[in-house]
């Protein structure tokens, strides 16, 4: 036992990128949380610019400093979620490691916790106190629209549901943990869709600031991914996200197929049998690519070798799943008199969910 007081706080700070921002934001929480018992925790995702590095240096010598550093994996919702679930401490903050955030509101959310009757406190850009700094008219917009759309998810009243800078007690986040999708950019979306009652929030205003190091991570793979965390919460326990995104896939692949095959076969009068051929090489690769882009974006296979034999097994898989929607298809048009619109879409139901078990084992398998 050491005389130290118990943990009061952690502030899970999740980085990728950020080498030039740690120590800046180490030092602010220092002088902030003074009087508090604090560690913080940088989850990071094997940043190219060595933050873990920085990161480990740092708490070389502070030991309320506390490195996470996840090998082949990238997700801020994710990295945020085992940050907080690694903490003894009996509250848990989450702020960004780029100093966008205003650290100086963590004493309050603190108080305004322990004060009972809130289960989250959250720092809003868009209420009393609150700005967005410097944004354009088309970043506000942007992030208007997406604000709109997660009230179709979203069970309670916040001015900045996108906001990534809150705090809630760490007891109240391990019970929701396993409900959590953990896909995106939107952890605090995730959070209040999580919880079968409507949680208690409070709002304190802060200014947005803007960033001075490195550079932000918002993109349309992240706009992508938060559509897809919106879909997860509607329709994921029907039809799960993934299989979702692979017909999808699927589907695009037959408009590709039907392009080359009327390309070959009507304009180039190039004979049937060998433009199908090759319709359906096209077709099966730019699925593969696809899927390996989007589907399977958090087990991307990546390097020549990797992606040869990830092809290939991708062919021989669609190769067998052809056979087997061609199967089932024909038995149930010759043997159970099922009229032929039927039997070929449950020909092709089989095949997909063939396709989709086999090569998210053995394409994509770990
Ligand atoms: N570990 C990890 N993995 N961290 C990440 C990743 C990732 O894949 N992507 C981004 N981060 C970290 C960044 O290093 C930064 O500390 C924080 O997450 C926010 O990322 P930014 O790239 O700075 O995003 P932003 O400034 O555009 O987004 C901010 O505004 C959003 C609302 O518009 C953040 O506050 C978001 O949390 C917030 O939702
Ligand atoms: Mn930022």
């Amino acid at each position: 036992m050491s005389g130290d007081p118990p943990l009061a706080l952690a502030v899970v700070v999740p980085t990728f990128n950020e080498a030039g921002n740690v120590a800046t934001l180490i030092a602010r929480l220092d002088v902030v949380l003074a009087g508090i018992a604090w560690e913080a925790i940088i989850v990071d995702d094997a940043s190219p610019d060595g933050t873990a590095a920085v990161a480990r240096r740092l708490a070389l010598t502070d030991r309320r400093v506390r490195v996470i550093e996840r090998i082949g994996r990238r997700g801020l919702s994710s990295a945020c979620i085992e940050g907080m679930l690694s903490t003894a401490a009996p509250y848990v903050a989450v702020i960004d490691g780029d100093l966008q955030h205003d650290e100086s509101l963590l004493p309050r959310m603190l108080g305004r916790l322990k004060e009972g009757g809130v289960d989250l406190v959250v720092g809003t850009r868009f209420a009393e106190g609150g700005g967005t700094g410097e944004w354009d008219r088309d970043r506000l917009a942007k992030s208007r629209f997406a604000a709109g759309l997660s009230t179709i998810v979203l069970k309670a009243e916040l001015s900045d549901p996108m906001s990534g800078f809150f705090m809630i007690e760490a007891e109240a986040l391990r019970a929701l943990a396993p409900r959590l999708s953990g896909i995106g950019f939107k952890i605090l979306l995730d959070i209040m869709t999580a919880a079968p009652q409507p949680l208690r929030v409070a709002e304190l205003g802060y200014v947005f600031r803007e960033r001075t190091e490195g550079e932000s991570k918002l993109d349309h793979v992240v706009a992508l991914e938060y559509l897809i965390a919106l879909y997860e919460k509607l329709f994921g326990r029907i039809v799960p996200v993934r299989f979702a995104l692979f017909a999808s896939v699927g589907a695009a692949g037959i408009l590709v197929h039907f392009a080359v095959l009327t390309a070959m076969f009507e304009g180039l009068t190039i004979a049937f049998a060998a433009s199908q051929a090759v319709a359906t090489m096209v077709a099966m690769t730019f699925n593969f690519w696809l899927n390996n882009l989007f589907t399977y974006r958090d087990r991307r296979l990546r390097g020549a070798r990797a992606l040869l034999r990830g092809w290939i097994s991708f062919c021989l898989v669609c190769g067998l799943g052809a056979l087997a929607n061609i199967g089932v298809a024909a038995f149930l048009f010759e043997y159970r008199n099922m009229l032929w619109g039927v039997s070929a879409l449950a020909g092709v139901l089989v095949g997909a969910v063939w396709n989709f078990a086999l090569s998210s084992r053995f394409t994509w398998g770990r």
